[in-house]
């Protein structure tokens, strides 16, 4: 069989550049092409053999033309953004044969963030990628990343016969990234960020609102089995309504992050204090201000808990690399460096 021919986008970024580099790496025989608007000094030299197509995600025309030559799509970069989302299905339509997309969504999905009933509190709901995949379909407008997989869903219906879909949504990532550009994360970024003006971690009402994580590594041993399987003609994974995959590996309460984040702080000297401090709902709903989103609230008082249920099976998925607690003093020192 001849090797698959992939278009990859985000590749610069942590979770796409990762991703390309682990695809380079594991699988050399693959035909690659990445979508870059910047392109980094090095790439050339770290890719010699993955070829670039000069865009952004509004080059309509030139991301429909350019998926319309190859067997599998991987977007990433912006899981929100539906111009490219369009011109991706609009070029692997035009084709004769079956195709593959891989889209990078998020279980910000499922987020309760705009329910205030759980702001800073437990929301006992869990949700599994096969028992409640109705309802994940089914998610309100407004809902982040809804956009984007209501754009799915419809290909879904339209063109399920030809264009096979999997959705990838990860929960919080963690660990450094491998590819040519970002290899940080959001989470504790925006976290050091904010803890830089309050002076210390902190957490609303009991803080025992629970999100839940997985390391980039082993959120890409899920990428590289769904991708193996598009390139064997889409056996062994679901797509469609079914192909939905879940990452997560473990959660953690925001108390116990930032308890664990104080005395990481205090033992490097960045803060005085080991303890975190209890913040009004109302001043962590003000950080990381958004396009008009709060995504204060998003991150540091929400609930978005899931249990990878469909990755178990086939591709005996499971988290093997450290778990967040393990990793955390990395993550803040590369924070600190940032
Ligand atoms: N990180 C997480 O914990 C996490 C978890 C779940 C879901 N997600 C979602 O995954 C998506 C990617 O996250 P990330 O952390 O990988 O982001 P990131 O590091 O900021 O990477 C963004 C990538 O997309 C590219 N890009 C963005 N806008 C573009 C445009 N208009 N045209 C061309 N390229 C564009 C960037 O290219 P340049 O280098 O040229 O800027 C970069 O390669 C986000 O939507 C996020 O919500 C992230």
């Amino acid at each position: 069989m001849a090797p698959p021919r992939i278009f990859i986008t985000g590749g610069t970024g942590y979770v796409g550049g990762t991703v390309l580099h682990s695809l380079v790496t594991r699988h050399p025989e693959y035909s690659i092409t990445a979508l870059l608007r910047n392109v980094p000094e090095s790439f050339a030299e770290l890719y010699p053999n993955v070829r670039i197509v000069h865009g952004d995600y509004d080059s309509a025309d030139v991301i429909s033309d350019a998926v319309s030559k190859v067997d599998i799509v991987i977007h990433n970069g912006n899981s929100d953004h539906e111009p490219s989302l369009n011109a991706i299905i609009k070029g692997l339509v035009s084709k004769k044969e079956t195709s593959f997309l891989i889209h990078l969504s998020g279980t910000g999905v499922l987020s309760d963030w705009r329910d205030t009933k759980y702001h800073g509190k437990l929301n006992p709901k869990i949700w599994s990628d096969i028992d409640d995949i109705d309802e994940i379909w089914s998610r309100p407008d407004g809902e982040l990343h809804r956009n984007t997989e209501k754009i799915l869903q419809t290909a879904n219906q339209q063109h399920g016969d030809k264009l096979k879909i999997a959705v990838m949504s990860p929960p919080d990532i963690y660990g450094r990234g491998r590819g040519p550009g970002r290899r940080r994360s959001a989470y504790f970024p925006f976290f050091w960020k904010d803890i830089m003006t309050v002076g210390a971690p902190f957490y609303a009402e009991d803080g025992t609102n629970t999100r839940s994580f997985v390391h980039i590594d082993d959120l890409m041993e899920l990428y590289l089995k769904v991708v193996e399987a598009a390139a064997a003609g889409g056996e062994g994974a679901d797509w469609g309504k079914e192909g939905y995959y879940f990452a997560a590996t473990q959660e953690a309460s925001q108390i116990d992050i930032a308890k664990a984040t104080a005395r990481v702080l205090e033992a490097r000297g960045a803060i005085q204090q080991d303890e975190p401090v209890c913040l009004p709902k109302e001043q962590v709903a003000g950080f990381v201000p958004y396009a008009g989103l709060s995504i204060g609230t998003y991150l540091y008082m929400s609930n978005s808990r899931v249990r990878t249920d469909r990755a178990r099976k086939p591709f005996g998925y499971q988290g093997k690399r450290p778990t967040l607690w393990e990793t955390l003093d990395t993550e803040i020192a590369d924070a600190l460096e940032d």
